[in-house]
């Protein structure tokens, strides 16, 4: 059995250790945002945070998020009551798709929370690792910034949950 804590909830998985966090994140605990996109670390469509920061979750094997909160995008709001970032891509419409988006905003709330007014060139730096095949870039970072500017409007209690 290994333990994590995913959104807040401590679950314990009986998987092997090597197996992919994306793979348990879909498969065992039925948390389908984070994307199958290339499984070879090159797309970004799988990424969530740990600890704070965006991983690959295609890469990272479940022995190595053992007592470690992951974060996916279905912490951060729900259709019902999107949290900003989710509310700044829908604002945005920055799904085309939207194969590549919850990827993006893991990527982006992990920039958000160690940066909360970060440049224009900070934000195309943090967004690179992900690709979206639709080529709604332009719409995405617009989504960022948005969701930059909405977050610290909020205040600080608001930034990283609805
Ligand atoms: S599926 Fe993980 S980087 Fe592409
Ligand atoms: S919206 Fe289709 S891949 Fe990004």
């Amino acid at each position: 059995m290994i333990t994590l804590e995913v959104n807040g909830r401590t679950h314990s998985v009986d998987a092997d250790p090597a197996t992919p966090l994306l793979y348990v994140l879909r498969g065992e605990l039925a948390l389908n945002g984070a994307k199958f996109g290339c499984g070879l670390g090159q797309c970004g469509a799988c990424t969530v945070m740990v600890d704070g920061s965006a991983v690959l979750s295609c890469l990272l094997p479940l022995s190595a998020v053992q007592q470690r909160s992951v974060k996916t995008v279905e912490g951060l709001g729900s259709a019902q009551e999107p949290g900003l970032l989710q509310r700044a891509f829908i604002d945005e419409q920055a799904a085309q798709c939207g194969y590549c988006i919850a990827g993006m905003i893991m990527r982006a709330q992990a920039l958000l929370e160690r940066n909360p007014a970060p440049t224009d060139a900070e934000i195309r730096r943090a967004m690179a690792t992900n690709l979206c095949r639709c080529g709604t870039h332009m719409r995405i970072l617009r989504a960022v910034r948005r969701a930059a500017d909405a977050m610290r409007a909020a205040g600080p209690a608001r930034s990283v949950t609805p």
